[in-house]
């Protein structure tokens, strides 16, 4: 039997009540397959930086690194910040270190989730690049002023041709599985923009190695618009590090809210697995934050693990995680933002209950 090592970061906020709920649906999703799943917990995070000056310590990082995937809450305080104004982020430094260059962020509309956008078949992918673009320049020396400030958009080739490759990979992958037709659309700048026309012309390259694979580019205001008038068109959707932010939570809205938007960070070697939200702090310690994200950012990195070590196992406990999540929101307890009226230990619970009745266990 297979175990793997699992480094949880719970983070700020709403990270660790969510992250707690994914811990338990994944380990009784794991446990029910024959899987052992050993979590260990680390401290990192806003209120790590106010106590100690540091938001991840440097051993943090080393046991992450030698973690087979991390399962991280959420991180952030906006009462806490650095002198120039922004919060310490962790998140987006484990991107840095780990080289996690593309940011996954499935938006699906599941039966029973309400939402104002009429279109009940929405099932499409952001992927959002996450180590350059508008984030090139987060550590460029600067010299404080009062009368400006800026940061840089830096675009290369070889993130870029990483970034598309895994594109058009996952809408073939899509297409095989019956869930799309096999498009990547990219979302650019490229009529305003040096850095996004460059974006552009080597996703057209890269796209002419993919010709079984359809693709197009809108710009990012346009597509921004049709993915709210016209949701179901799109499969693959890709961006740059910024849009990408802001384009997955314009998609997350679309299929009901952040509370059912999970998301992987990945390398080719590594993963970090985590809901698209924030740390909420408007609901943080109320009992009223929706698990799902988290639980379903649990079922992406058993589906990563399971992919990458070949382990049956893992996929099967993937494949319960996900029918669970379906069968709760269709038939609730729901939590407030789903319009339901159940705390996250409620969702929760029913979450681990069925989940446990639908492991598959292969011998
Ligand atoms: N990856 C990350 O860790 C990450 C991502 C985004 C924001 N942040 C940080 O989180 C903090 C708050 O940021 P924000 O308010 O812009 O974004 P947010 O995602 O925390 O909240 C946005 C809105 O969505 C709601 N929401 C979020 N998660 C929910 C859930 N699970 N269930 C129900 N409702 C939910 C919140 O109540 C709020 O109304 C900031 O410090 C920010 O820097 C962290």
């Amino acid at each position: 039997m297979r175990n793997y090592e699992v480094g949880v970061l719970p983070g700020d906020g709403i990270g660790p009540e969510v992250t707690r709920a994914a811990c338990r649906v994944v380990t009784a999703a794991a446990a029910g397959a024959g899987l052992r799943v050993r979590m260990t917990e680390h401290p990192a995070g806003s209120a790590v930086y106010r106590d100690t000056g540091t938001s991840m310590g440097e051993e943090v990082f080393a046991a992450l690194g030698a973690a087979d995937a991390v399962l991280l809450g959420a991180m952030g305080l906006p009462s806490i910040r650095r002198p120039d104004g922004t919060e310490e982020g962790p998140q987006v430094d484990l991107r840095d270190r780990f080289g996690l260059f593309a940011s996954l962020r499935p938006c699906r509309r599941y039966p029973g989730v309400p939402s104002r956008v009429d279109a009940p078949d929405v099932d499409l992918l952001v992927v959002r690049e996450t180590t350059e673009g508008l984030f090139a320049g987060r550590h460029d020396e600067v010299t404080p002023s009062a009368e400006s400030s800026s940061d840089r958009m830096t675009i290369t080739r070889a993130t870029s041709e990483l970034l598309f490759e895994l594109c058009f990979a996952q809408a073939r992958n899509r297409r095989d599985a019956g869930r799309s037709v096999g498009r990547v659309t990219l979302f650019d700048k490229a009529n305003a923009l040096r850095s996004q026309a460059f974006l552009r012309s080597v996703f057209l390259e890269v796209a002419r190695r993919h010709a079984d694979v359809q693709s197009e580019c809108l710009h990012v205001d346009a597509g921004a618009m049709m993915l709210v008038t016209e949701p179901e068109r799109f499969d693959v959707v890709v961006c740059e590090n910024v849009f990408g932010d802001i384009v997955s939570e314009v998609a997350a809205g679309v299929v009901g809210g952040l509370g059912v938007a999970p998301s992987a960070d990945v390398s080719l070697t590594r993963g970090v697995f985590q809901p698209s939200h924030g740390s909420a702090p408007d609901l943080a310690g109320r009992d009223v934050a929706n698990p799902v994200a988290a639980v379903l950012s649990g079922a992406m990195m058993l589906r990563w693990l399971g992919e990458r070590h070949a382990d049956d196992r893992a996929l099967a406990a993937a494949r319960a995680v996900e029918a669970a999540v379906e069968a709760v929101l269709a038939g609730g307890p729901r939590t407030r933002d789903l319009g339901g009226s159940a705390g996250t230990g409620e969702v929760t619970a029913a979450l681990e209950d069925a989940v446990t009745s639908r492991v598959a266990v292969r011998s």
